[in-house]
């Protein structure tokens, strides 16, 4: 994957004008829609005052997982450590809370508020193939985190 020329097209996308949400729901759309691996991808946006996670912008499948308690599933456990979090087997992973019987490896990065500097949500990916996230995925990622985080604090309830 060449995740160089990825970084100048979102760029450019997150450049634009637009709320911040509609900014983030075109992101995921590009990702999920250009990286073969990324069959779910989404952001959850962690509660100011509560240690909750909510669902934000996303493509991919629905999922029931709307509200998650800090600590509670994968997502959970990358909101409560503020550490990216690979799952290479989700049927190995005994938190592991599931969306889709496809789905078999998941990441979630924290995205830190650059106000507060707690943690102000997450990027979380899903993929149909074990194992799909190397560690150069992770490194891209990490960079998103950062390049998205007003936006995501920006959803903050
Ligand atoms: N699998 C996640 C739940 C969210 S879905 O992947 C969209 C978890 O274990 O926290």
């Amino acid at each position: 994957m060449d995740f160089s020329k990825l970084e100048s097209e979102y760029s450019v996308l997150l450049a634009g004008s637009g709320s911040p949400r509609d900014r983030l729901s075109a992101l995921c759309e590009l990702l999920k829609a250009r990286v073969p691996q990324y069959d779910w991808f989404g952001f959850y946006v962690a509660r100011r005052a509560e240690p909750l996670l909510d669902l934000g912008p996303f493509a991919g499948e629905a999922t029931e997982h709307t509200l998650i308690p800090f600590g509670r599933g994968i997502c959970g456990q990358a909101a409560e450590s503020r550490e990216t979090c690979i799952v290479d087997d989700v049927s190995s992973a005994s938190n592991y809370l599931a969306c889709s019987l496809k789905v078999k490896s998941e990441i979630v990065v924290p995205v830190m508020d650059p106000r507060t500097g707690d943690v102000a949500g997450e990027i979380d990916i899903d993929s149909h193939a074990v194992a799909a996230f190397a560690p150069e995925d992770r490194a891209f990622l990490e960079r998103l985190a950062l390049i998205v985080a007003a936006d995501v604090a920006a959803l903050r309830k």
